[in-house]
């Protein structure tokens, strides 16, 4: 059992947004996935108020353990995603947690009201990697941008509130500190860590938009250093996530402090990966209180 902002989990394993689509795996593997399901909550690709397309191919590039995404949020918009994609989540026997995105304070109150009020829904992850329209400033990299917008946020619900952190900062404890000050619940770390690669073919950058998000293995140490610092800044609970592929990656990071830890990447090359991850954590549980 594990435990998220009061939220009741079988387990400490959950999926990463945006590296798990629940609803082409259900058209896939059936009502079987229902019985069955990997993570002990879902979090939702990252939803934003008006759809989006994403970004031009080619967005995805293998890396040495690990690999570059410039997927860009492609996402059916609040109505969309309310209409056709939170019926289907709802079904999940695990608790729902959605992952919103907008370039306003504005923006993210009007997602937030509007998926709070939905008795689905468990919780909201913050995914603050965004330019704030109004200061050009991507949120999550400035402490007082993410106080601010917690403290705009925080009076228009009483579920748990996750801010998802960007690891593309010098003092990633201070955002997180700002961020529990203005009234976070709980923070998710880290997100992608900016990157590039070049196309050896053509000599030109690898990703259609010239630049991606690393994950996987690669980030995994940038990860726990950063999950250690944010732990020692703040009391709220952390979820841990970078490159989690097996049982010992993920107790690493519940060693550095994390309550909760999250599979991403890993789940492209199994999707079975967050029932193993936590069957592996388990047995090495029981190791531990039998030696
Ligand atoms: C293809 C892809 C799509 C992603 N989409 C989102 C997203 O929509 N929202 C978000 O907060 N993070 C997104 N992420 C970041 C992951 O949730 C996670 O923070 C990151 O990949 C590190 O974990 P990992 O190394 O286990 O993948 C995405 C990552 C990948 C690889």
């Amino acid at each position: 059992m594990a435990e998220l902002c009061g939220i009741e989990l079988a387990h400490p394993v959950i999926n990463a947004s945006g590296t798990y689509d629940a609803i082409a795996a259900r058209r896939v593997f059936g009502d079987a996935l229902l019985e069955d399901f990997p993570f002990s909550a879902f979090v939702s690709k990252t939803i934003t108020e008006e759809p989006r397309a994403g970004n031009a191919p080619r967005r995805i590039w293998e890396t040495p353990s690990g690999m570059l995404n410039s997927i860009g949020l492609p996402n059916k918009g609040l109505a969309g995603f309310l209409a056709e994609d939170l019926p289907l989540l709802a079904e999940l026997p695990v608790p729902l947690i959605v992952s919103a995105m907008a370039s306003s304070r504005e923006g993210f109150a009007r997602l937030v009201e509007a998926v709070a009020a939905r008795e689905e829904v468990a919780a909201i992850e913050l995914n603050v990697s965004c330019p704030n329209v109004h200061s050009g400033l991507i949120v999550g990299e400035q402490p007082t941008e993410t106080e601010a917008l917690l403290r705009a946020l925080r009076p228009l619900t009483a579920k748990p509130l996750i801010v998802k952190l960007t690891p593309n900062v010098a003092d990633s404890a201070a955002v997180a500190l700002a961020a529990e000050e203005g009234g976070a619940d709980a923070v998710s770390l880290i997100n992608t860590l900016k990157g590039g690669a070049i196309d050896p073919g053509s000599g030109e950058p690898a990703l259609a938009a010239g630049h991606g998000g690393l994950s996987g293995p690669a980030v995994r140490p940038v990860a726990l250093h950063q999950v250690r610092a944010v732990r020692a800044a703040v009391g709220v609970p952390l979820v841990g996530m970078g490159g989690i592929r097996c049982g010992a990656d993920a107790a690493e990071f519940l060693a550095a402090g994390a309550a909760v830890v999250a599979v991403g990447t890993e789940s492209f090359r199994d999707p079975r990966a967050g029932a193993r991850v936590a069957a592996e954590l388990e047995k090495a549980r029981i190791r531990g209180v039998a030696a």
